[in-house]
């Protein structure tokens, strides 16, 4: 039985890394879901065979309440809300892992095996307590429950450092009598449920994608801890994939927004999303209609549309499809500019976008269409902001500064919808509303390309 749980745990976590390169590209990350979820059924069907659990009560209980909220949430749940559920999600399994090491020690009456196993252990409950709390935060902030901005205090760091060295003394003095240790550990999660809280308040909400992402990445090294206190080699190996990707992500949101993790860990920067004053000098801009929106479209050949957050906000993503169908059954060439960090997580265009049907290979990365904004007809900006902020390019004192733009500008006419002059998610104002070549068309992204389709359909 241990031998074929370990060939079936090989194949689970071969089935794991092949799901993660499936889901690299929008085109196979259905694909890749399902192999993931092969695996993990794999896994756990070995698992409750090979350790004998018989009754299965209280697990088939589970899998029914915990299935019908995940497939309530996933109906449910919309996508500008993604990145709270997904602090839940990483919470739930820091937690699920701090239980089941705990549990491992109850289970074997306090006889923990080697050093290994109590550094896994106190491992295990630290990081998977943090990520419970932090996530808790996090999610608290994004949700709007609790104010988005920094809270910071005095001696933050000091209190956070201490609650570091006190584990790691608790710990030495754990290991040297695990029978008696049972109070040590409680301690342990206390003052680690403290430092998840203290850690995530500094941050503020708008900065909270990255930092679910971290705490998605200490998921996985509380998982793999706890893995090593089990002897559970998929969980190791399942743990430390989630562990991995999940720090390789935060660093690629990082470097996208041209920010160090250490900036947004400690910074105390960010506002709350698209909220933040407008500072510069007053100037005027023209209002423009969807009436003139379409009478430049008449002589346009090559449109490139950048959406950005607003469209997510305003969930335009459909009447975005129909407007690319009117433009090309008029012969007009569109694509989409795809900046990494437009919106508020990862791949967020993408998936924005392929809910509403829009073909794959009509989303262009950045480095992929920068050059072509020359010679386009028309940049369409829907909903962005930062993410076409001149400002990113020489402005030293702005939040932006250094982190690479779509080149919108440099288009023959700008047309940006969104419903004022506010500035996006860096609170940084943005001139090219002002540049002659742009047309604003103010208002919600969803009604004024409705307008839009109306006014191309009625012209057919
Ligand atoms: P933003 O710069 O945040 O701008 C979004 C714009 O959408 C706002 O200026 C807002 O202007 C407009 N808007 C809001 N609701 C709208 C609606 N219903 N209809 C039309 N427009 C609407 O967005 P972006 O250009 O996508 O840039 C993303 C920013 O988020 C970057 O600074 C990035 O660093 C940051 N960020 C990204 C991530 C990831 S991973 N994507 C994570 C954290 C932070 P009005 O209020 O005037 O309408």
């Amino acid at each position: 039985m241990d031998v074929l749980s370990n060939v079936i745990y090989l194949i689970a976590s071969v089935l794991f890394i092949l799901g993660l390169m499936k889901l690299s590209s929008p085109k196979t990350a259905r694909v890749g879901n399902l192999y993931a979820m092969l695996g993990m059924f794999l896994a756990i069907v070995i698992t409750l065979l090979d350790k004998h659990i018989i009754d299965f009560t209280y697990i088939i209980a589970g899998i029914i309440i915990g299935g019908a909220i995940g497939a309530i949430a996933a109906k449910k749940v919309e996508m500008t809300q993604m990145p709270q559920m997904v602090a839940l999600f990483n919470g739930f399994g820091g937690i699920a892992s701090t239980f089941v090491a705990y549990a491992e020690y109850v289970n074997t009456n306090h006889t923990v095996g080697g050093t290994d196993v109590v550094i896994s252990l106190i491992l295990s409950l630290l990081i998977g307590t943090v990520t419970f709390t932090g996530s808790m935060v996090a999610f608290l902030k994004l949700q709007g429950i609790m104010p988005g901005r920094p809270i910071v205090f005095k001696g933050q760091m000091t209190l956070n450092a201490l609650i570091l060295i006190a584990t790691a003394g608790l710990g030495w003095y754990f290991g040297m009598d695990t029978l008696n240790g049972e109070l040590y550990l409680l301690i342990i999660v206390g003052i680690a449920a403290v430092l998840g809280v203290t850690s995530v308040i500094p941050i503020g909400g708008a900065d909270m994608p990255v930092v679910i992402s971290l705490l998605n990445s200490y998921s996985g090294l509380a998982a793999a801890a706890t893995g090593f206190v089990l002897s559970n080699n998929v969980l190791i190996i399942s743990g430390a994939l989630v562990g991995a990707s999940g720090i390789i992500l935060t660093q690629i949101m990082c470097v996208a927004m041209n920010r160090s993790l250490t900036n947004v860990l400690f910074g105390a920067v960010g506002t709350d999303s698209g909220t933040a004053a407008s500072g510069g000098e007053q100037r005027t801009v023209t209002r423009y209609t969807a009436d003139d929106a379409a009478m430049i479209f008449e002589n346009a050949e090559s449109v490139i549309i950048v959406p950005g957050y607003g469209l997510a906000v305003a969930q335009a993503q459909h009447v975005m499809h129909e407007l690319m169908q009117l433009l090309e059954k008029r012969g007009i060439e569109v694509r989409f500019a795809i900046h990494p960090v437009a919106g508020r997580m990862p791949g967020h265009m993408n998936v924005l976008l392929a809910e509403a049907n829009v073909p794959y290979d009509k989303l262009v990365e950045m480095d992929e269409i920068n050059d072509d904004f020359a010679s386009t007809d028309v940049a369409l900006v829907v909903g962005a902001n930062d993410v076409i902020n001149p400002a990113a390019r020489y402005k030293k004192d702005s939040p932006l500064y250094g982190m690479p733009i779509l080149n919108v500008d440099q288009a023959q006419r700008v047309m940006i919808i969104k419903r004022s002059l506010a500035t996006g998610f860096a609170g940084e104002d943005n001139e090219l509303f002002y540049d002659d070549k742009t047309m604003m068309l103010f208002g919600d992204a969803k009604g004024m390309l409705t307008d839009l389709n109306k006014i191309l359909k009625e012209d057919e």
